[in-house]
């Protein structure tokens, strides 16, 4: 069993697909272990996404993800960093795949829906930073 942070973004939340991108995890058999709407400040933003602090694009995503609520979940199940990111698409939504929440909702590269860890040791970081052990339903 595997858990992964899924993130979904100010852009989703403002599109009104909180009830889709779940569905679509609910449908794949992934479990919700933590769940939760907060509105990051920008000092909050810059901590999650500190490992793209020397990328061009910093400012502006960081601006982006305190611009909204957001809706962060523990996600749970076998190889659900993966299925995850199956279902979520290419970062960049021209790439995704037909048929993917990014394909399907985003605007551009950045305002892409959704966010997913990319492997067991992000996922580690970015649900601790969200969630602490209490709100982590156990199966
Ligand atoms: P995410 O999967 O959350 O990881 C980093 C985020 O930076 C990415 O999704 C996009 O929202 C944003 N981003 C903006 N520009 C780029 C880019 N050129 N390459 C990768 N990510 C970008």
């Amino acid at each position: 069993m595997e858990r992964t942070l899924s993130i979904i973004k100010p852009d989703g939340v403002a599109k009104n697909v909180i009830g889709e991108v779940i569905k679509r995890f609910e449908t794949d058999g992934i479990k919700i272990a933590a769940m939760k709407m907060i509105h990051l400040t920008k000092i909050q933003a810059q901590g999650f996404y500190a490992v793209h602090k020397e990328r061009p694009f910093f400012n502006s995503l960081t601006d982006f993800m305190t611009s909204g609520p957001i809706v962060v979940m523990a996600l749970e199940g076998e190889d659900v960093i993966a299925k995850n990111r199956k279902l979520m698409g290419a970062t960049n939504f021209e790439e995704a795949e037909q048929g993917t929440i990014r394909k399907d909702y985003a605007t551009n590269i950045e305002q892409n829906v959704v966010h997913g860890s990319d492997a067991p040791e992000t996922a580690a970081f970015e649900i601790g930073y969200f969630f602490n052990d209490l709100e982590i339903q156990k199966r």
